[in-house]
């Protein structure tokens, strides 16, 4: 078996209620392997965690930190559910499109940073939510995007 089976199993073992309840830290486990979700990548999870794939497909596009395609090295995801939007979400969104040259959805040209509007980042209350990776900005305004920019390792 395989390293990753290995891992997996490990996972699997700290959920006692069972092998669906590790899908989301399997499949987290082997986007860091991958660096995102292909086809093959969730059939090796499913057949590890052993349920099927449309399973730990249900799990990955259920949450958005799950990526189903190819993401830069770092991800900046702004919030642009409600709460966010009523706060300015769209003028971050834009501050963030201007210090990158790319528009949401896209990846800087060297492959550093993928922009990406997301729905609700758990937040609400400190909107705008930013998660870059899996660091998480509040109250943040287009004013504060630069900073953020400049903090990642490898942005502009
Ligand atoms: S609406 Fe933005 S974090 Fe919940």
């Amino acid at each position: 078996m395989s390293r990753f089976h290995d891992e997996v199993q490990a996972i699997r073992a700290r959920y006692p209620e069972g092998s669906r309840s590790a899908a989301l830290p399997a499949l987290r486990l082997a986007q860091e392997k991958h660096g995102w979700l292909s086809r093959q990548a969730i059939e090796e999870t499913a057949e590890a965690l052993d349920v099927t794939p449309a399973f730990c497909y249900s799990v990955a596009t259920f949450y958005d930190m799950l990526h189903l395609e190819p993401v830069g090295k770092h991800t900046i995801d702004v919030c642009t559910n409600l709460p966010c939007a009523l706060c300015g979400a769209q003028r971050v969104i834009e501050a963030f499109e201007s210090e990158l040259g790319i528009h949401a959805g896209e990846t800087t040209e060297d492959g550093e940073i993928t922009l990406r509007a997301v729905e609700c980042l758990g937040g609400c209350g400190y909107a705008t939510v930013v998660a870059v990776d899996d660091r998480y900005h509040h109250s943040v305004r287009a004013e504060t995007v630069p900073e953020i920019v400049g903090g990642i390792d490898g942005g502009t």
